[in-house]
């Protein structure tokens, strides 16, 4: 391996630290599903250097042996300290936590806790393929309420959703993304009270994957379990999208006041496959790598702008609105006349990879998703091959 760059400075953009050739050494999914020809900006991997204290972290435990089984409360008092730091939110009680082994594992446990097996699960679509394929397979029923032509949250839509789901008598569960993936929507403090409000109406447990809550503006980014009547609520947070830590698996359970009987039910073996060292990780980031979060957050807010120009300039039937929240990137590419998966064209002609807007459900058709978080020299070859490959 060639030799790569040991540390960035704490403020500098984490997204210009490494180059394509550093980043094809790599031997993560994002760089190894497809041929070395592709340049691959889809899946949820970010191309940047880590944060110096979760490198330092990471290296200490694995010199030191460190490598055993995790235990105590150290990242749950982490994400509690940065949470109120952060985003003002002072209740996030370490008792009312678990550690899970990630996020999507502990949104099949919080879903165990508050349905029953067929019962229903809504979702707004177009949304995080995998919460049809884990839904699915723990044996209960997604139902979509679409996301609304502006890719927010359809109150009327949610609420017939809810009221046809209660019908039935069954327990039902709302699995809310915030941060929205993939059209990155921050839901505010008025839409989520909404929820709330309706949830307490008919019945419906909410659950919140919050695992791009690190990705927005912390002036946006309003965590669900600290708005008004969301008592009852279970949110999954995680360092794992904001510090880009996929590979160090970990996650925590959360329960609103009004919860923390269902968690306390949640079996013990539940958070067995968690890492030790993921934990090490995630603690480390929340603690020590705002300085770094905070550099990113802008070179993210440099690559949507730069995403908006370029594609404005090359392919400017394809809309796209920059959106505050996650590195993805929704792209309505519709007007290309490429089919319901655009995606297909990109990859074959252009040899960028792009997600498929398909696999997110209803809503997904003729669209593509881009990550964003990559070097911006990358970013606007990934536009030039797009563009090439339409006029191929
Ligand atoms: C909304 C959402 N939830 C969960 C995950 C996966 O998280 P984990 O690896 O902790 O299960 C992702 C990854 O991209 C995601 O975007």
């Amino acid at each position: 391996m060639e030799s790569l760059p040991r540390y960035i400075p704490e403020h500098a953009n984490p997204l210009r630290a490494l180059s394509l050739a550093e980043l094809r050494q790599r031997t993560s999914e994002k760089w190894r599903v497809y041929p070395q020809d592709v340049l691959p900006v889809w899946v949820a991997e970010m191309d940047v250097l880590p944060a110096e204290p979760v490198a330092q972290a990471i290296i200490d435990a694995v010199r030191l042996g460190d490598t055993g089984y995790a235990t105590g409360t150290a990242y749950a008092r982490a994400l509690s300290d940065f949470a109120a730091k952060r985003w003002d939110w002072r209740t996030l009680a370490v008792e009312r936590t678990a550690i899970v082994p990630d996020v999507m594992l502990g949104v099949v446990e919080m879903l165990r806790l508050v349905t029953d097996p067929g019962g229903r699960v809504i979702v707004n679509s177009p949304v995080y393929p995998p919460f049809y394929a884990f839904v699915t397979h723990m044996d209960r029923q997604v139902v979509e309420a679409p996301l609304g032509a502006d890719h927010r949250i359809d109150l009327d839509v949610l609420e017939a959703a809810f009221r046809a789901a209660g019908a039935t008598g069954e327990r039902v569960a709302y699995l809310l993304c915030n941060p929205h993936n993939p059209t990155g929507t921050v839901h505010t403090e008025a839409e989520l009270t909404a929820v709330a409000a309706l949830a307490a109406e008919y019945g419906v447990r909410v659950v919140v994957d919050e695992i791009h809550a690190p990705l927005a503006s912390p002036d946006v980014f309003v965590p669900y379990l600290s708005v008004p009547g969301a008592e009852n609520g279970l949110s999954l947070m995680s360092a794992s999208k904001g510090w880009n830590l996929a590979g160090l698996k970990a996650a925590l359970a959360v329960a609103g006041p009004a919860a923390a009987e269902d968690l306390a039910r949640m079996p013990a073996e539940a958070a067995d496959g968690c890492s030790h060292l993921g934990v090490i990780a995630h603690t480390a980031a929340l603690r020590d790598g705002v300085g770094w979060l905070d550099a990113l957050l802008v070179g993210l807010d440099e690559n949507r702008r730069l995403l908006a120009e370029l594609l404005a300039d090359r392919l400017p039937s394809v809309r796209y609105t920059p959106a505050e929240g996650t590195y993805l990137a929704w792209l309505d590419c519709r007007e290309l006349g490429l089919g319901d998966s655009p995606a297909t064209r990109f990859l074959e002609r252009g040899r960028v990879a792009l997600s498929c807007g398909t696999y997110f459900g209803t809503g997904g058709a003729g669209h593509a998703r881009f990550n964003l978080a990559t070097h911006p020299d990358i970013l606007t070859e990934a536009v030039a091959r797009m563009a090439a490959s339409i006029r191929a």
